[in-house]
C-alpha cells in the first residue's frame, strides 16, 4: 500500500532557511504548511502550489491566539506529522535599546516557546510527530548583539528539556544548529566564513528529519565547533569580536 503523504508544519516558512525547506519538501511531494507575518510571500507560495501547500499569517509574538491559528492551518492541511520551528531575528543594537532586545527576546524566547508548545500539546493529542527547532551555534557565545545569542541558548535548553519530557511518547524532538547560511538575516553580516546557500542547509535538515538525528550541526565542517565553542576562552572571543 502506498505510504500516506508525510505533512510538514514550516513556522517561519516565507524567508531564507524556511522558505528553501518549504519549496524542498514541496518538491518531494510533502504536503507544508507555511507560517510567517508576510502574507504576499505566503499567498504567492499557495497560488504556485495549490492544495499542496497551505499558509497560515502569524505572528508569533503574538501569543493570544496562535494555538487557534495553528489549530486551524493543521486542520487545512489534514494532520501535521513534523513542525520545524525557524521563526527568529537578530538585530543590531548599537545604542543598546530595549525595545530592540526587547523584539527579538519576545519573538526568539516568547514566541519561540509558544510555538513549540503548541506543536508539543499538538503531538501528545494525535501519540505522535517530529518537532524541530533551528537555533545556532552562535548559541554557546556572547555576542554584540547579547539578545540573539542568548535566545538562541534558551532555544536550545528548551528542546532538551521538552525532549525529556517527551522522551516516553512518540515524538521525536530534534535539534538543528547551522554554522553561517546566506539569507536576509544574514545579508549585513561582516566576517562569515563557509557559509552555505538556504537550498543547501535545506537538504541537510531533510536528511536529519529523516534520520530524526536529535542534534544536527549544518554543514558537516562547522561540526567541530560544536565541541570548541563552548571551551573558547574569553580573550579569544574578544580579539576575534571586538
Ligand atoms: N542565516 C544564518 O546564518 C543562520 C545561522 C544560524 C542559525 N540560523 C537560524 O535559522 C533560522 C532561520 O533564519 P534565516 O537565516 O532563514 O532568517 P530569515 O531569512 O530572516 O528568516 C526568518 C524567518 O522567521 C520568520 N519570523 C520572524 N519573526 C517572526 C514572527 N514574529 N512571527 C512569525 N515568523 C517570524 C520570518 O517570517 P516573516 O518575516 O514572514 O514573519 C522568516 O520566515 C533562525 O532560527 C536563525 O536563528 C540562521
Amino acid at each position: 500500500m502506498k505510504e500516506p503523504k508525510k505533512r510538514i508544519m514550516i513556522i517561519g516558512c516565507t524567508s531564507g532557511i524556511g522558505k528553501a525547506l518549504a519549496e524542498l519538501s514541496l518538491e518531494q511531494g510533502l504536503i507544508v504548511g507555511g507560517v510567517g507575518r508576510n502574507e504576499a510571500q505566503l499567498k504567492e507560495m499557495a497560488k504556485a502550489h495549490d492544495r499542496q501547500f497551505f499558509a497560515q499569517v502569524a505572528d508569533i509574538r503574538h501569543t493570544t491566539g496562535l494555538n487557534e491559528r495553528l489549530d486551524a492551518l493543521a486542520e487545512r492541511m489534514g494532520g501535521v506529522d513534523i513542525v520545524v520551528v525557524s521563526s527568529s531575528i537578530s538585530r543590531k543594537n548599537p545604542d543598546l535599546l530595549f525595545e530592540i532586545e526587547n523584539d527579538v527576546l519576545q519573538t526568539n524566547i516568547v514566541g519561540y516557546a509558544a510555538a513549540l508548545i503548541w506543536a508539543a500539546r499538538f503531538f501528545l493529542k494525535q501519540g505522535h510527530g517530529h518537532l524541530v527547532g533551528i537555533t545556532s551555534l552562535a548559541k554557546f557565545l556572547g555576542s554584540k548583539n547579547p539578545a540573539y545569542t542568548a535566545s538562541k541558548a534558551f532555544e536550545s535548553r528548551y528542546l532538551d528539556g521538552l525532549r525529556l519530557r517527551l522522551a516516553k511518547t512518540g515524538i521525536t524532538v530534534s535539534e538543528i544548529m547551522p554554522g553561517f547560511v546566506r539569507t536576509p538575516m544574514t545579508e549585513d553580516q561582516e566576517k562569515m566564513f563557509w557559509a552555505i546557500s538556504p537550498e543547501r542547509a535545506a537538504k541537510c535538515i531533510l536528511k536529519a528529519i529523516g534520520k530524526k538525528k536529535q542534534k544536527t550541526v549544518i554543514s558537516r565542517r562547522w561540526k567541530p565547533f560544536y565541541w570548541i565553542l563552548p571551551h573558547l576562552p574569553f580573550r579569544l572571543l574578544r580579539y576575534f569580536l571586538v
